[in-house]
């Protein structure tokens, strides 16, 4: 059956520019993310090559490691090749691990649409502040703006917990500025 959100990710084995790793030990405490690309080098695969390189410092600030699928094995786990859009080639999913190796994000776009770099950095952000602060994202979310308290955390209990204060728009909509912002 294909992987939904909150699924325990499949565990492997893989040839890497790290060497050979187990997944889950690679891992260990950090985050993860897996894409595919078609072992021929096609030309929206060069561009978002050239975009996650650029973007590697910003990707190892969140505890992120990047790995290759030179032989398809996590693109069969992970269900990439999807046979109604080609027999061979990936379609543009990724997916984001977290340090419980649970999965956090899948996407997917069409073979011939880029995946935005920008917007997977944003929506790892996103679910660490979750993670760590009990604190949701609203629409069009960027770093530094407010954020949502989550409704399993009270009212009493938020103002707790935040001490740079939180706005109670309805009593389920409270916001807070970001906690760990400059
Ligand atoms: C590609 O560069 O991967 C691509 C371009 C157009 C259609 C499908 C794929």
């Amino acid at each position: 059956m294909a992987l939904r959100l909150g699924d325990t990710a499949p565990d492997f084995k893989a040839t890497t520019t790290e060497g050979e790793i187990n997944f889950y030990e690679y891992l260990g405490d950090s985050w993860g993310i897996l894409f595919s690309h078609p072992a021929d080098y096609t030309p929206v695969c060069t561009t978002e090559l050239g975009r996650t390189a650029l973007l590697k410092e910003e990707f190892a600030k969140r505890n992120v490691p990047i790995i290759a699928d030179e032989n398809k094995t996590v693109a069969n786990l992970y269900d990439m090749i999807h046979p109604n859009a080609s027999a061979t080639a990936t379609v543009r999913s990724l997916f984001v691990i977290g340090p419980d190796k649970l999965v956090k994000l899948m996407i997917t776009y069409p073979a011939s649409t880029g995946r935005n770099f920008h917007e997977v950095l944003r929506v790892i952000d996103s679910l660490q502040l979750t993670a760590k602060h009990s604190l949701a994202t609203p629409a069009n979310w960027q770093p530094g703006e407010d954020l949502i308290v989550v409704p399993a955390v009270s009212t009493e209990d938020a103002i707790k917990k935040f001490p740079k204060g939180v706005k109670v728009i309805k009593p389920y909509l409270r916001y807070t500025p970001q906690p760990d912002a400059q």
